[in-house]
């Protein structure tokens, strides 16, 4: 369970908030996706989720976040990383910079928590393994094409098995096989009780993984309700959003005075 409420968040030096009063609660298993334009608020909302902001980077927060019922204010970056997994824009700035080899980066994780080495190394493969990456463990983590980096960074998270888990556009850099890969590395997740939250511009990865959506806009949630409604909201393009295809198929279809009820459920 992970739980924002009354979020209200400045970057240090910055007199505006970059969110405003946002309240969000995730229950365990739960796939919650946001949604929002450039500039929006999704990674800010991604950092104050995961406890990162403040803790890490500075910054005022007022409200509260909430982690397994425990509040999280004053908690040292250590507390926080081992109960969220925060996976980010880009995966350059994951890369720990210590390793030689994808196989060690991804075991890194699970090494720091202190895992013996046989879970640790079993962990690792299974990481690559779920995102069909093991032909990478040799490689050099630091010359890795932007998919292959972040797919790594993504396995690099799983390896930990977090209970909470907040990535910020995961699949922004990868074609559709492994967003598709990645998709169903957190479907697996979430059904074994993980709380995920996805920043993500594609809408039709979010129409097919989650069950709820949340749209930000100017820093403040202005929608939060069930995926297929969210989605498909008239207000979605007015918040800079692009509907899935599966609903701007049908609208079209509709604008020339035929049956939108064909795409019903495609995808
Ligand atoms: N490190 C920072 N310091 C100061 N202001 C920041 C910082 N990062 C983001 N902001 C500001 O906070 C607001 C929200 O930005 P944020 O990065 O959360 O948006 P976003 O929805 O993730 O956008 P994008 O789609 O471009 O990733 C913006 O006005 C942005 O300029
Ligand atoms: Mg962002």
């Amino acid at each position: 369970m992970l739980e924002l409420r009354g979020a209200t968040y400045r970057y240090a030096g910055y007199a505006r908030p970059a969110i405003h009063d946002v309240d969000l609660a995730l229950a365990d298993g739960e796939i919650v996706g946001i949604v929002g334009a450039n500039e929006a608020g999704k990674s800010t909302i991604c950092l104050v989720a995961s406890g990162l902001a403040p803790a890490s980077i500075g910054g005022g927060l007022t409200g509260t976040l909430t982690i397994d019922g425990e509040p999280m204010a004053g908690r040292p970056v250590h507390d926080l990383a081992a109960r969220v997994a925060i996976g980010f824009q880009d995966p350059a700035t994951q890369r720990s910079g210590i390793t030689g080899t994808v196989f060690e980066e991804v075991a890194l994780g699970p090494m720091n928590l202190g895992l013996p080495a046989t879970e640790t190394i079993a962990r690792a493969r299974a990481a690559l393994e779920l995102l069909r990456i093991g032909d990478l463990a040799g490689r050099d983590p630091a010359r890795l094409s932007g998919g292959q980096a972040q797919l790594v960074a993504i396995a690099s998270l799983l390896a930990m098995r977090p209970r909470h888990v907040v990535l910020d556009e995961p699949t922004a850099q990868l074609d559709p096989e492994g967003t598709r890969l990645v998709a169903d590395a957190l479907r697996a997740l979430a059904s074994a009780g993980t709380v995920l939250l996805v920043a993500e511009q594609k809408t039709d990865l979010l129409d097919t993984l989650c069950a709820r959506v949340v749209v930000v806009a100017d820093g403040r949630l202005v929608a939060d309700g069930p995926t297929g409604e969210v989605l498909g909201d008239e207000r979605l393009e007015g918040w800079g959003v692009e509907p899935p295809s599966r609903v701007r198929l049908a609208r079209a279809l509709a604008a020339r005075g035929l049956d939108p009820s064909v795409v019903e459920g495609a995808t």
